[in-house]
């Protein structure tokens, strides 16, 4: 069966480069985009769009049957920052889309299911140097609370129904395509914007904070590698990493090339939330058992932004 593909939430920052990915890996009109609004023009004119609320089951069902779907990226979340002001619709979205496509895969309707968490589930009581794969999950904020819980019914779902669900847990991303939408590691991207426009930033977290972060290149690989292949025997939500740098190293980067960039902090209730998670992920795991492997360290991450962005 030819592979039919949909991507909910789309218009995002990871879903949209994402489709144009797919798109480019299994052709235009194989990868159906959604999401509540409309997406960058690049997205929206290479191949077919249509507007799907993932909170809404039964229209999810009805694209699923209209497009013959055999696989669901399911991007649509409300991230760390906005979620913690917004905490009952965050919960909303971020688990009730998720329990319907498990369920459509349960009733056989779809093949596999790509679903991300991330390294917000972890919390203060979590070793926050080489986070494990497998160590102590207590997040205090509502996104970490969700992403916990979704690990859990990916893994009921896989062990009790043998639904195909991948996942991995993205550090922050990074990328100059489309704008991050309310995480608490957007200071990553703004930070290139501002530099390019001002010279200079004033970041929401303090200079000292360091948190993993990847470039978008390497998310897509990844996302792209852990759903090539055969299923798994074992629902695994892995660890992923590339990079780990606080802003003041970050600033540091970017004045190699722009000497002239300052940046002040002001940290904000981001602060709190970033003081919870990791510093470095240890993501051996992933590396052993489908080869993950990254390609862009800091430096070739701000060398490629500025000149994007430039
Ligand atoms: N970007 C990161 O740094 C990062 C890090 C870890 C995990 N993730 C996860 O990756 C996924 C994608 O993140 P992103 O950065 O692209 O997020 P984003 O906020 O940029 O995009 C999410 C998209 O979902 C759409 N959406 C929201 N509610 C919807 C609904 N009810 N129905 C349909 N669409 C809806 C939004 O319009 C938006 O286009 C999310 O699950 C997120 O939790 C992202």
């Amino acid at each position: 069966m030819t592979e039919k593909i949909l991507v909910i939430g789309a218009s995002g920052q990871i879903g949209s480069e994402l489709t144009m990915r797919l798109r480019a890996k299994y052709g235009n009109e194989s990868v159906i985009a959604s999401d509540i609004r409309e997406g960058g023009a690049e997205m929206m004119e290479s191949g077919p769009f249509e507007f799907l609320d993932a909170t809404d089951k039964a229209d999810i069902l009805v694209i699923l049957h209209k497009h013959e779907i055999t696989t669901v990226y399911l991007m649509a979340a409300m991230l760390s920052a906005t979620a913690e002001k917004h905490p009952k619709k965050a919960w909303d979205i971020n688990m009730n889309a998720l329990l319907y496509v498990l369920e459509f895969a349960e009733k056989g309707l779809l093949k596999t299911i790509f679903w991300p968490s991330s390294i917000a589930v972890f919390g203060e009581t979590t070793p926050r140097d080489d986070t494990p794969q497998k160590t102590i999950l207590e997040p205090a904020t509502v996104y970490g609370i969700s992403k916990l819980a979704g690990e859990r019914w990916c893994n009921y779902f896989h062990d009790k129904f043998g639904v195909d669900v991948r996942t991995i847990r993205y550090p922050g991303i990074i990328s100059w395509k489309t704008m991050p939408g309310g995480g608490t590691t957007d200071y990553a991207v703004e930070i290139f914007h501002e530099a390019l426009k001002k010279g200079s930033y004033e970041c929401f977290l303090d200079e000292k904070t360091k948190l993993p972060m990847m470039y978008m290149e390497d998310a897509l690989k990844a996302t792209l590698d852990i759903m090539d292949g055969e299923a798994f025997d074992t629902y695994v939500a892995y660890n992923v990493a590339a990079v780990s740098f606080h802003p003041k190293k970050l600033a540091k980067e970017i004045q190699t090339i722009l000497p002239d960039f300052k940046i002040t902090y002001k940290p904000d209730f981001r602060q709190q939330i970033a003081d919870t998670w990791p510093r470095t992920i240890d993501d051996s795991l992933a590396r052993k058992e489908w080869n993950w492997k990254h390609d862009y360290d800091t430096t070739a991450i701000v060398k490629d932004m500025l000149k994007n962005l430039s």
